[in-house]
């Protein structure tokens, strides 16, 4: 199932090598994130790729435009499949790593990766926002941040599942929305405040689904990742 994606957040490489050979074959490509990457380092993500994973490397970089260049470039001598920024870096920050992902690929004969922007962090709430003087409503703030993320060129968002229906009406069918915070019926919370199953969120139109510790945390992750594959497949034909 391509559409799903699923986020090693592990401290170690034989964890997570051991994680990925479990899921290879059942799920869409895997997310390193700051956790693993600040332990581990791009060996690994390098690894992966070179036999053939998709890895999204969720390292939401927020800097100086040539800064964010250098590094989305680095990303892209890695071989990843999808690589983020912050939306909030602004639209010179946004299309200097497209503009970067686009070149070095070009310059490596190799497919861009798919370059994305974080809109609003799921954790900020509206006294966070205001506290860091954004007094907009979250909803208007994502909204406005995934226009601005449409229209730098980028190829698509993260976004929380409550977000993704706003999303889809102002930016049309060709973004990427990226949606972490899925559960099912059965599944734990843990810190996940807004959550949506996989299907509903599918259904509300996002395109890419992250499940982190519902199929990692699982007795049998293999076994997880099926049951959600087949729930989005079921999702499409209905
Ligand atoms: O374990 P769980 O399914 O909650 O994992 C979700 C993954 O998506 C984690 O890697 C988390 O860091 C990431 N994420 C998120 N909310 C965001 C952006 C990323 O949960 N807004």
């Amino acid at each position: 199932m391509d559409q799903l994606l699923v986020a090693l957040d592990v401290d170690t490489v034989a964890d997570a090598s051991a994680l990925a050979d479990r899921l290879r074959g059942a799920v869409g490509g895997f997310k390193i994130g700051s956790r693993l990457f600040t332990s581990e380092g791009p060996a690994f993500v390098e690894a992966l790729a070179s036999r053939g994973d998709r890895v999204f490397l969720d390292l939401k970089f927020h800097d100086i435009p040539n800064t964010v260049a250098g590094a989305v470039a680095a990303a892209t001598r890695l071989g990843v499949w999808m690589v983020n920024v912050h939306a909030s870096g602004g639209s010179a920050m946004m299309r200097a790593a497209r503009d970067a992902a686009h070149e070095e690929a070009a310059r490596r004969s190799r497919p861009a990766p798919l370059v994305i922007a974080v809109t609003m962090l799921t954790s900020l709430d509206q006294q966070a926002l205001t506290e860091i003087g954004m007094p907009d409503a979250v909803a208007a703030q994502v909204e406005r941040l995934a226009a601005l993320t449409e229209a730098s060129g980028l190829d698509g968002v993260v976004a929380s599942p409550q977000e993704i229906a706003i999303i889809r009406r102002r930016c049309g069918t060709q973004l990427a929305i990226v949606t972490p915070g899925i559960r099912g019926a059965g599944d734990q919370q843990g810190d996940q405040k807004r959550t949506m199953s996989a299907a509903d969120a599918l259904a509300a139109g996002a395109t890419h689904l992250v499940v982190g510790r519902p199929i990692i945390a699982a007795a049998d992750p293999r076994a997880a990742a099926l049951r959600i594959a087949d729930e989005c497949r079921r999702a499409h034909a209905r």
